[in-house]
Order: structure tokens, then sequence, then C-alpha cells
């Protein structure tokens, strides 16, 4: 039940929608004008007030101003006309939490009115979250599953030294946000980071761009340009896509790894670099190798340390963390206070399968925050936002299987026992035999890199 004030100058209008309220269990109240709606309101203290936009003695939007002034946690659901749309724009801006239209259909008042119940509950029962919130930051890698703490511990290894990097992860994983906190935190921080997308350019200018040219070298070539490389200096060139990589240059950026020196297009002169590479790819390098498409020595001249991002379905821990993330960034980016989760809200994007990964999660917190009024993100939001999804069969959201929530945790228990298999069976309650075939089924291995691998890199740079 909740407090419902009406406003509109219409008596019909007055009467059904107060009759209508009633027997839905509410109290209701009503005014006539602007001047008397106003009276009621500082009287009667409605929750939720049905306001018409245009009224005999008062701009609507007026008292809109007057009530968000007054009590900014009632909610205003303004009605109006077709013609009133303009309006209907500034009154959402001003604080409306929504509009319906004339003619009035009372299934839309209800729908209205039982959104703003839910949301008031949230209101009343969420603490504000910007209390809690630690300050965001940008280029933060959000996780606190045990696959992401140990990318940390990779990262800050590598910070110290060098070496080549190889990042292999689906797409919106975070593959570049990972190469940029590397360079952000090296030896070469203060240099550029440089990004070169090997799938972007065309075949026959990706040479230049790596490697740039010299006046004349092609048609077109009308002065000498530098290449990605000469751009990065002795900061970072991420190569992105790499596997998109033609078979030629591959080649030839196998060369400038193996002596750090290359020739413009076009150009007599060896130029030495000391630039890191840091490549990325969304598939399994080692299965081009295998289909050869992908030259075998520069794989391994890339791969010398390997991080493996995983899918965000494999860590489904991280997604509190990293919702809570984005609301603030994306609060902050809109000059907003940052919303509030109705209870079930992290639950429904649990069970989600997540096919665009961090990046799909972001895109449906922005969309989320845009659609959420009153500054509360509801579950039915959420399922708006991704039933977008062209995967998604039914417009629910789709569960995800058992096995994974199994895999994550074996893993887990296995990663926290030093990947001791029979304190992890017994732990687990399962014989070490179970235990073992689970490992095989589900493929579970240990982390690419443990930290005893990097001592053998040479710092340099
Ligand atoms: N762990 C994380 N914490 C915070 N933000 C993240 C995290 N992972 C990814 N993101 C964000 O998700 C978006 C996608 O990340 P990024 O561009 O690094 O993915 P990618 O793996 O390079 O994807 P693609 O293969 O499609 O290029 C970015 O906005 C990035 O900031
Ligand atoms: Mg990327």
């Amino acid at each position: 039940m909740a407090k419902i004030l009406i406003i509109d100058d219409e008596n019909s209008i007055l009467e059904s929608l107060e009759m209508f309220l009633s027997e839905k269990g509410h109290w209701v109240e009503n005014a006539a004008c602007a001047e008397q709606g106003l009276r009621r309101f500082k009287n009667f203290r409605p929750e939720i007030v049905i306001l018409d936009i245009r009224l005999p003695d008062m701009n609507g939007l007026e008292v809109l101003d007057r009530m968000v002034d007054l009590c900014e946690l009632a909610k205003v659901i303004m009605i109006t006309a077709y013609q009133d749309m303009e309006t209907t724009i500034e009154a959402m801006k001003k604080g409306a939490f929504d509009y319906i239209r004339k003619p009035l259909d009372v299934d839309e008042v209800e729908k209205a009115v039982n959104r703003a119940l839910r949301i008031l509950e949230v209101d009343r029962e969420t603490p504000c979250s910007a209390a809690t919130c630690t300050a965001e930051k940008a280029g933060v890698i959000i996780g606190k599953s045990e696959r992401m703490i140990d990318i940390f511990k990779t990262i800050g290894l590598l910070c110290q030294n060098h070496a080549t990097i190889l990042i292999q992860g689906e797409t919106g994983t975070g593959k570049e946000l990972i190469a940029r906190v590397i360079h952000r935190n090296g030896l070469n921080q203060h240099e550029p980071f440089v990004v070169l997308d090997c799938s972007s350019v065309v075949e026959t200018l990706l040479e230049s761009e790596l490697f740039g040219h010299e006046k004349g070298a092609f048609t077109g070539a009308v002065a000498r340009k530098p290449g990605k490389i000469e751009q990065a200096g002795k900061g970072t060139l991420f190569l992105d896509e790499v596997a998109e990589l033609p078979l030629n240059l591959q080649g030839k950026l196998l060369g400038f790894l193996q002596r750090l020196e290359f020739n413009r297009v076009g150009g007599q002169a060896t130029i030495k670099s000391r630039c890191r590479i840091i490549a990325a790819c969304n598939c399994d390098l080692s299965e081009r190798v295998h289909k050869g498409t992908f030259k075998e020595d520069l794989y391994f001249r890339l791969r010398v340390v390997t991080i493996s991002v995983p899918p965000l379905l494999d860590r489904v821990s991280d997604i509190p963390h990293l919702v809570d993330h984005f609301v603030h960034k994306i609060s902050r980016d809109l000059g907003t206070e940052p919303v509030k989760l109705q209870t079930g809200v992290i639950d429904a994007l649990s069970r989600y399968h997540w096919p665009g990964n961090v990046r799909q999660l972001e895109n449906v917190m922005v969309e989320a925050v845009i659609q959420a009024r009153g500054n509360v993100i509801l579950v039915e939001d959420i399922r708006k936002a991704l039933t977008h999804d062209p995967d998604l069969p039914t417009g629910g959201i789709k569960a995800f299987s058992l096995e994974h929530v199994e895999k994550e945790h074996i893993y887990n228990t296995l990663h926290q026992l030093g990947w001791n298999r029979s304190r992890t069976a017994q732990v687990l309650g399962i014989s070490l035999p179970t235990l073992r075939s689970k490992i095989r089924k589900y493929e579970i291995t240990p982390p690419d890199i443990f930290p005893g691998n990097l001592s053998t890199l040479q710092p340099s740079g």
C-alpha cells in the first residue's frame, strides 16, 4: 500500500484514477489545481504523485520543481498529452519518475505505480552506495577471483623487465587493459604506448604501418613516415589481433624480434629499436600454428610470457566487483549519484553466459543505468538490457550450467591448496580418481606461468 496524490483538473480523471487505485489498496487523495496539490503534498506526504503537466494555475514543471525541493524521495509520474513531448523530456530531466500519455490506460498507470513502489522499497533498504564505495580509478583491472589474482602477480613481475608478452583471451576480456596497466607500471612508463591493430589495416599498408616508409617507397608515399615501432621508441608496441598478421609480415616481425632492428619500407638504413612488444589475440595461437597460418618460431618468440585471460563465465565471482566498479564509473561520467541495485540484480547478472565478456557487462550496465529511474536498477532493467543479445532464446536470462560452477570451484580449491590433488579431493569430499577425471573433463590446468619461470628473463631497456 502507498500514499498516492493525484493532481489533475479533469474531474473524470481524478475520479476514475482514485477509484481504481483505492481498489488496489492504496490510500489516495486528489487535488484539482497546483496550489491545492502543493498544499496536500506538504500535509499528506505522498510517496507517489500523479501529476498533470497542464494545470490551470501553474505549469506542471514548476509544480514538479517545488515537489522535488520539498521531498526528493517522492516519485512523480507526469500525465502528458502527445503534443507535450518536449515538456515531458524536460520533466524527466528535472527528476520526474515516469510519464503516462493521455488518454489514460489504467494498466499503464498500475505498471508505473508498481514500479515506483519497488524502487521505493529498495531506496528504503539500501544505504547509499556512494558512502561505502572506494574511489574509482581509471584504468584499474578489477577482479578478486583466483585467476585474476594470478594475472596481477604476473603483471607485477613483468613490470620489472622487458620481456615480450602474449596476452590471449576471448573478446572483451580485458587484454588491452592489461597491456596498458603493464606499460603504466613498467620501466618504460614515461615512453609512448602505441597500438597497431593487425586486423584493421589493409594488408599492403600493414608493413609500412609497422616499419614506416621512405619517401617514394611506393605510389602515394609522398614523404618519409615513421612506423609504429619508431613511434613507440623505448615504450611499448601493442600488437592487437596478432593472429591476423599475414605470413610474409610474420617473418619480418620475427626478424625484428630477433635482431631488434629493422628497415623502413624502401629504406637502406638499419634502425635499432628498444621497444617492448606486447601481442594479443582472441584465439588460441597454438591452434593457428597447427593449421599452418601462424609461424611456429614467431609464436615461440612472442609467448616468452603468456597471459591467458579467462572468459567472464569462468570468474563469475568477479561480477559483483565489476558491477560496483562500472556503476561508479558510469555515474561519474554522467555526473550523477551512483545508482543502487535491487536485490536480485547481481544474481541475474551472474546467471548470464556473457559471450562478450567484461565489455558486454559494461555495456549492459551503461544501458541499465540510463534506463534506471529513481536511481535504482531493477532486475527487469537488466533483463531488458540483456534481451538485445541475439543469443538469448526467450527473453529470459540464460542460466549457465552447474558444470561451470563446478569447474570454477574445483579450480579455486586446487589453487588454494597449492594444486595438491589428494588434499583437494578430501576438501571437496570426493575420491581422488573422481577428482582426476573431473580435472581431465574440464581441462583444468595450473596458471600458465609461475613466478619461478620469470627469473630466467633478462631485465633490459
Ligand atoms: N577486469 C576488468 N576490470 C575493469 N574493466 C575491465 C576489465 N576487463 C575489461 N574491462 C573493460 O572492458 C572493456 C573491454 O576491455 P578490452 O578492450 O581490454 O578487451 P579486449 O580483450 O582487448 O577485447 P577485444 O579482443 O575485443 O579487443 C574496456 O572498457 C575495459 O576497460
Ligand atoms: Mg582489444
